[in-house]
């Protein structure tokens, strides 16, 4: 109940996406052209089955379940889309966890294999991190827990989500399309914090980006747009993930690309068979910017109810700020309210830009009446 969504629905149900009765019920009731998974936690065997019987699933089922798993979309980068990732091995047991740290060197990362935004993984500095690394993985893995991946730190100039699209082309055949790349960082360990277009990349990079994305979606197969997270290092391209739905940090596309052409929209074309026009740039199909711009998160500083918003004055009273707020009810500390979105001439302003309007904001709600802004300024330009 009260998901964002609901606000902009003709309709909705709320119910629980594991629930394969629920799920059935439903969509007989609506007999959809297609069904769009939006979140990772649903009934996959429900989804096979749909598929199956005829149901367009955006993608399709077998994306859905190959994103959702560290290991599964690891393997079909690296052996499946032969995209260059950060070296790995698995582990089951502490034991086993030490042997792969030290196979490949510190710092590392330890990850679960079943989890999501950061929950279950760590960076390790040195042997001494590793138990603790190994109980965070234990402990707060989706799902069923038993196995690990560890992953050699790559020391990347650049982290960036290239938002590939599958599409239809005028003679029926399925094409890739792709948005300029967005350059983002996260904090806190996998939280996407701040997001801009273009990416700083040189033109060898760029094309590496899109080279990758097209071989990770062409293995994934469907029609859709996809966020492939990548890191960049001295012009050379390591494939992370890549979820098989819009992203959040390609939100920024809301203001660098014209009505229409947004991550959200160029996801609804591809499904519905309508046109993804583009221009050629370094050899690729891609996605016209109307101006580089940045999004920073808007985080809540409280638990509870009724959050309420203020200063948002001088961000409006600037040029090229623009909001969106979620509408959720209910805040917890640093849940992501909203974002507010830049653009400028250049993508370093437009980056300031939505760093200091955010930063003039404060929240309260029903629970801590006080007034209170953002105070973390990890990674940002304004100090
Ligand atoms: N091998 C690595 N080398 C360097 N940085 C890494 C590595 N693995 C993860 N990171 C950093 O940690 C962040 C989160 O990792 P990852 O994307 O694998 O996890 P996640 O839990 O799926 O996060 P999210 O759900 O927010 O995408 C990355 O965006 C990157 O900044
Ligand atoms: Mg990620």
């Amino acid at each position: 109940m009260n998901a964002p969504g609901h606000q902009v629905a003709h309709k909705f149900y709320a119910g629980n996406m594991k629930d394969a009765g629920f799920l059935r019920s439903v969509i007989e009731k609506e007999k959809p052209d297609c069904i769009v998974p939006e979140i990772e936690a649903i009934n996959l065997d429900m989804l096979f089955d749909l598929e199956k019987e005829g149901y367009n699933v955006i993608p399709n089922a077998m994306a859905t379940y190959t994103a959702m798993q560290r290991e599964r979309i690891r393997e079909l980068i690296s052996k499946k889309a032969e995209v260059e990732t950060s070296k790995y091995l698995y582990a089951s047991s502490l034991d086993e966890l030490k042997d792969a740290c030290e196979k490949l060197g510190y710092p590392c990362w330890v990850k679960a294999i079943m989890d999501s935004s950061g929950h279950g993984s760590s960076f390790v500095k040195g042997p001494g991190d590793v138990e603790k690394a190994y109980e965070k993985a234990k402990n707060e893995a989706r799902g069923s827990g038993e196995k690990i991946i560890v992953e050699e730190h790559i020391p990347f100039d650049i982290e960036v989500t290239e938002l590939a699209v599958r599409h239809y082309d005028e003679d029926g055949k399925i094409v890739t399309s792709f948005p300029r790349p967005v350059g983002h960082y996260q904090t806190r360990g996998g939280d996407y914090h701040s997001s801009w277009q273009m990416a700083e990349v040189s033109e060898k990079a760029e094309k590496s980006i899109y080279e990758a994305a097209k071989k990770i979606t062409g293995a994934l197969g469907g029609t859709g747009l996809f966020g492939c997270e990548l890191f960049v290092k001295d012009d050379k391209v390591y494939g992370n993930e890549c979820s098989p739905r819009p992203h959040d940090t390609g939100m920024v596309t809301f203001v660098s690309h014209q009505t229409g052409y947004s991550e959200a929209a160029l996801h609804v074309r591809a499904i519905t068979g309508l046109p993804v026009p583009t221009e050629e740039r370094l050899g690729y199909n891609v996605v016209p910017m109307l101006s580089p711009a940045a999004t920073h998160v808007v985080l809540s500083p409280y638990e509870g109810w009724d959050p309420a918003i203020r200063n948002l004055w001088k961000g409006f009273n600037t040029k090229g700020i623009s909001f969106m707020f979620f509408g959720k009810p209910e805040a917890h500390t640093n849940r992501r309210m909203g974002i507010v979105l830049a653009t400028a001439d250049k993508v370093k302003d437009a980056k300031l830009k939505a760093e200091k309007a955010t930063h003039f904001i404060e929240m309260k709600t029903r629970q801590s009446p006080e007034w209170k802004g953002q105070t973390d300024k990890e990674k940002h330009l304004i100090q």
